[in-house]
């Protein structure tokens, strides 16, 4: 009967894997990159593409919008009419309104189109120089631009000049698409563009070619970050997440912990929340060393797979976010990927703690005690604060090879959108001018960060009656600070730490915006890539 046994568990494997088999949809692996961009120098009104983009400003008193720099002979080629018939059709130039026009054969393109940019810098601001447009300012038109223009084939962007980084950036983040799961019968959806060409003073000038070659490997790992946030659950556990980290850092160092490394090394953070779940939890390290590295940047990203909350179970009405509880491991992957790409002068090694939350027989239980890595004890009041639990393993674990600073990205609490909203993420640390420059890194490459303070106060209320700390406590009030003040336990005495809760940012549930679509929104890999230029040397 012993033997019947086994057969019959036997049996029962072989139908959970063809259950499986038949659930997966699609092989969670990222899509090929569509959208090509190049640099061309050309009059805007011959060149040869199906729309051609130029700028436009807001003008007071209901005069009609000014064609910003950039559209060239354009404008003559419509008789000096192009802004009165865009008024005409409505457009006032507003940040990110897009006025399509049919050229009726004055230009080559036979489609002109405007982006409104809001108000034209202030003349000069201050250096006697020409006023220049912010670059996050060009990037969100260029997004929205070629983000409208879904459809057209080759679009050509004419826009105020001085920043091909941001504008390079901002098309092809906007021209992102997340079609895997759709029948190709059923899509209504129009093909994002396939050729950007950026139109500018010297398509051969070096530096334009380098900020463009930059641009496509920051949005490339963008993309990455937004399609592994985008793959349902169902498609990506633990072991799929750690295969996705394989696939895209090929050429770097990738080791994968299993159940059973997890368990001989004493990772008790990230078994504790991962017991629950038919799919076992993973760690994740990737390794980029360059061989004249002085500095050494460890990032880490909270991967929950599923945040279903556990036994301390979430409400059914909007438990579908908790896909992109992963967010902050797909940053570090994503990060990671850019990193070999742009090989910058010093070492960065990225953590990925990723474990399924799910309630269960086999799921630990509120008032479990878990001996974390390194040999904390948590006492686990509350199974959905689980991200500070994988995330105190993998910090323990991250500072072990002395890196100079150690930065996490986690969508880690409810909290924090209160506090922030849902496009700024919030940015913690144990050393102000650390805190200071991630949110001045952020700022730089685009992304709206803000610093918010670790009070010690907080740190009263996670006492615990039986173990070293409780992952909860009672005063629900400052959730954002207390999951950090709960972080910066386990971050050893000499290292610079920062803490983004990157909750809402991670995941867009309102309308595009700019070059941010719907769903993932690749938050935090453009402040880690710029963290680690700036940190570890560009
Ligand atoms: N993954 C959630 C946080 C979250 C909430 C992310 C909304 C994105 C959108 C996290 O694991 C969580 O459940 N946090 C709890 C903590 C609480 C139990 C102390 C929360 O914020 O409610
Ligand atoms: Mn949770
Ligand atoms: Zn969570």
């Amino acid at each position: 009967s012993g033997d019947r046994r086994s057969g019959d568990r036997r049996w029962e494997r072989g139908v959970a894997d063809m259950a499986r088999d038949a659930t997966r949809r699609r092989a969670p692996v990222a899509s090929p990159v569509v959208t090509t961009l190049t640099l061309a120098s050309a009059d805007p009104a011959v060149v040869d593409t199906d729309a051609i983009v130029v700028g436009v400003t807001t003008s007071a008193d209901g005069s009609p919008p000014r064609l910003a720099p950039g559209a060239g002979s354009l404008d003559a080629a419509f008789g000096g009419r192009l802004a009165a018939a865009l008024a005409a059709l409505g457009a006032s130039g507003g940040e990110g309104e897009v006025t399509r026009l049919s050229s009726l054969g004055a230009t080559r393109a036979p489609v002109v189109a405007a982006v409104g940019l809001g108000a034209a810098p202030a003349e000069g601001d201050g250096d006697g120089g020409p006023a220049r447009f912010a670059a996050e300012t060009v990037r969100r038109a260029a997004g929205a631009a070629v983000r409208a223009l879904a459809g057209t084939s080759r679009v050509a962007l004419a826009l105020p000049g001085e920043d091909v980084r941001a504008a390079a950036e901002g098309a092809l983040l906007g021209a992102y698409a997340f079609d895997r799961y759709r029948s190709a019968s059923a899509d209504q959806r129009k093909p994002p563009v396939t050729a950007v060409s950026l139109i500018v003073a010297n398509a051969e000038n070096p530096a334009a070619r380098d900020a463009v070659r930059r641009a496509e490997v920051v949005t490339r790992a963008v993309a990455l970050a937004r399609d592994l946030v985008n793959t349902p659950p169902n498609d990506l556990h633990p072991q799929e997440l750690a295969d996705a980290a394989v696939a895209a850092c090929a050429g770097l160092e990738v080791e994968v912990l299993d159940e059973d490394a997890l368990r001989r090394g004493g990772f008790g953070g990230i078994l504790g929340v991962g017991q629950g779940s038919a799919h076992p939890p993973r760690l994740v390290r990737i390794a980029y060393r360059h061989p004249e590295a002085t500095r050494h940047v460890a990032l880490v990203g909270k991967g929950i797979t599923f945040d279903s909350g556990g036994l301390s179970l979430k409400p059914a009405e909007g438990m579908d976010w908790m896909k992109s509880d992963m967010g902050g491991a797909a940053a570090v992957i994503a990060a990671m990927q850019a990193v070999r790409d742009l090989a910058p002068r010093g070492n960065v090694t990225g953590w990925v703690p990723t474990a399924e939350n799910m309630p269960s027989g086999t799921a630990q239980r509120p008032s479990d005690v878990l001996t974390t890595y390194g040999g904390k004890t948590v006492e686990v009041l509350n199974t959905d604060a689980e991200g500070r639990l994988i995330l105190a393993d993998a910090i323990v674990r991250a500072a072990e090879e002395h890196p100079d600073v150690l930065v996490d990205a986690a969508t880690l609490t409810g909290a924090q959108l209160v506090a922030l909203g849902t496009r700024t993420f919030g940015v913690m640390a144990n050393d102000d001018e650390l805190r200071a420059a991630v949110v001045d890194a952020a700022g730089r490459a685009g992304e709206a960060a803000w610093p918010m303070p670790l009070p010690d106060e907080l740190r009263k209320g996670l006492d615990s009656e039986v173990a070293d700390i409780a992952n909860v406590a009672s005063d629900k009030w400052g959730g954002m600070l207390r999951a950090g003040v709960f972080l910066r336990e386990f971050v050893p005495d000499g290292v610079r730490w920062a803490h983004l809760d990157i909750a809402g940012p991670a995941f867009n549930h309102g309308e595009p915006y700019g070059y941010t679509p719907k769903g993932g929104t690749g938050a935090a890999v453009r402040t880690f890539v710029q963290v680690v230029e700036d940190l570890a040397g560009g």
